[in-house]
């Protein structure tokens, strides 16, 4: 939080009231609604950053009685943030009330933003402040959706200036006609917001305190009153499930934009999900049909083959994973590693040009450079109690459907048999063979076959 400053010299300070304190009855969830991820983290995590990136100077989020849930994932995104609770739900101005206290500290902006509104870019908030810094009193945010049923219409005179905002259910037949609708987020004047939010009544269709009286209050005193006007994905509500569906496609859009445009190519982008963090650096190749969660970073040409599945990887340059890999957190790919099919990582260094090409569990574990996993390899990393982990040196060579039972340290240049199951430590330079020794019987089988059949003849008859 900054300190109050001259105002003649200092930027405008901005207050951002992030309303949470809603049901969402019609999410029908146990999980609050605005802790239901988009792009991988909450729609109120969301909102947060897009705020902060807007330039907010203080956070206030107000939510529901009981709900320190969602307090505390207010804190985790935003550890700055004033927690609010608004004990009964009364309406979107009696929500900002509830932070009433906030407002003391003298903001020229104040922002009120629906945590429930996830996909608001952070230049429509700067949008709005903007009007605010022109001299504007209360700057609505407009949309014309398709279907204007529900929403708050946006009244103007001729010349276009906002009067009043009326909810859907208090309008006229004439009003109703009305195309342009109120997204929800305000930006009110700090010096006058509280004066006129406290004037706000709840003589209306549904008896709730409405911020959007705030714009008529304003008109009322002589304020000026401004419209900036969005696209209507977003300034996309959520309400449900399936206009959660609808934000995560809009995002993933978003997302797969940025990637390509920063140097990454997808071969078929509506295929690929991301997570909002994940990071692609030039010249990635990213094939269809590829998940990133949380917290994947991808280096300089790499390759992510068909179907696989990344999070909480970081991938050095020109590593190659897939098809049907799946990276789990704490993989970590030196430069030209290769992770091939129906391989699963996790918690691991695997070095530089190192390759485990097919049908492989490594946990726990580390890998040297150039050291080659065969097919089948497991690293036997959990004993149903605690986890221990496998180092295998460089240029080792581990043959295929070895089990490594951890712990347990192959050395540097090291053989492993295949089929071994694998105890103890192998030193540097060492062949380690643990399977049955291979037996031969020259003309066994030709005695065993006449053997038998004689016995076959002798029950038949
Ligand atoms: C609001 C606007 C409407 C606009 C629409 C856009 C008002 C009066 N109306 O209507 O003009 O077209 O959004 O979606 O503002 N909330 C609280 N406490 C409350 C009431 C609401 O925290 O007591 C929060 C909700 O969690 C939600 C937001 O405020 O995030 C909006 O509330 P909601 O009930 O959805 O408002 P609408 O009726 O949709
Ligand atoms: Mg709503």
């Amino acid at each position: 939080m900054t300190t109050p400053q001259d105002p003649g010299a200092a930027p405008r300070r901005c207050l951002a009231v992030v309303l949470a304190a809603g049901e969402g009855k019609r999410m029908r969830s146990h999980l609050p609604k605005v802790l239901h991820p988009v792009a991988g983290r909450s729609m109120l995590a969301h909102v947060l950053d897009a705020v902060g990136e807007a330039g907010a100077d203080a956070l206030a989020v107000v939510v529901g009685p009981g709900r320190d849930d969602v307090a505390a994932e207010a804190r985790a995104w935003a550890p700055q943030a004033r927690v609010f609770v608004q004990d009964e739900r009364l309406g979107t101005a009696h929500a900002v009330l509830a932070a009433r206290e906030a407002f003391h500290q003298g903001f020229d902006d104040i922002l009120v933003l629906f945590a429930d509104t996830p996909l608001v870019r952070p230049e429509t908030f700067s949008h709005l402040r903007e009007k605010l810094s022109q001299g504007a009193g209360v700057v609505a945010l407009g949309f014309a959706p398709a279907d204007p049923t529900g929403y708050g219409r946006l009244l103007t005179d001729g010349d276009g200036a906002l009067l009043a905002i009326r909810e859907h259910k208090d309008a006229t037949p004439e009003e109703l006609a009305v195309g342009a609708c109120n997204a929800g987020l305000m930006a009110l004047d700090g010096a006058r917001a509280l004066g006129w939010l406290e004037r706000i009544d709840n003589s209306n269709a549904q008896n709730e305190y409405y911020l959007t009286d705030a714009v008529a209050i304003a008109r009322g005193e002589g304020a000026a009153c401004a419209l900036v006007m969005a696209p209507a994905e977003e300034v996309l509500g959520i309400n449900d499930r399936v206009q959660l569906a609808a934000a995560e496609a809009e995002i993933q859009n978003r997302l797969r934009r940025a990637a390509m445009l920063d140097g990454a190519t997808l071969v078929a982008p509506e295929t690929v999900f991301f997570s909002h963090d994940t990071v692609l650096a030039t010249d990635v190749v990213v094939e269809p049909h590829v998940v990133f969660g949380p917290g994947v970073r991808v280096g300089e040409g790499c390759v992510i083959h068909a179907f696989s599945h990344l999070e909480g990887a970081t991938l050095a340059k020109n590593v190659a994973i897939g098809p049907y890999a799946r990276l789990r957190p704490g993989a970590n790919l030196a430069d030209k590693a290769k992770i091939g099919n129906f391989v699963e990582i996790k918690k691991a260094e695997i070095g530089e040009g190192a390759k485990v090409n097919h049908l492989t569990y490594i946990g726990d574990a580390s890998i040297g450079p150039r050291a080659n996993i065969g097919a089948g390899v497991i690293t036997c990393n959990y004993d149903g109690f605690l986890k221990y982990r496998t180092r295998i040196g460089a240029d080792a060579f581990i043959g295929s459907n070895s089990a490594l039972v951890a712990p347990v340290e192959i050395g540097d240049r090291a053989f492993v048999g295949s089929g071994s199951v694998v105890t103890q430590n192998v030193e540097a330079d060492a062949l380690a063979v643990a399977r049955g020794r291979q037996a031969v019987l020259p003309g066994w089988a030709t005695a065993f076959r006449k053997k038998m059949a004689a016995l076959k003849a002798a029950k038949k008859g």
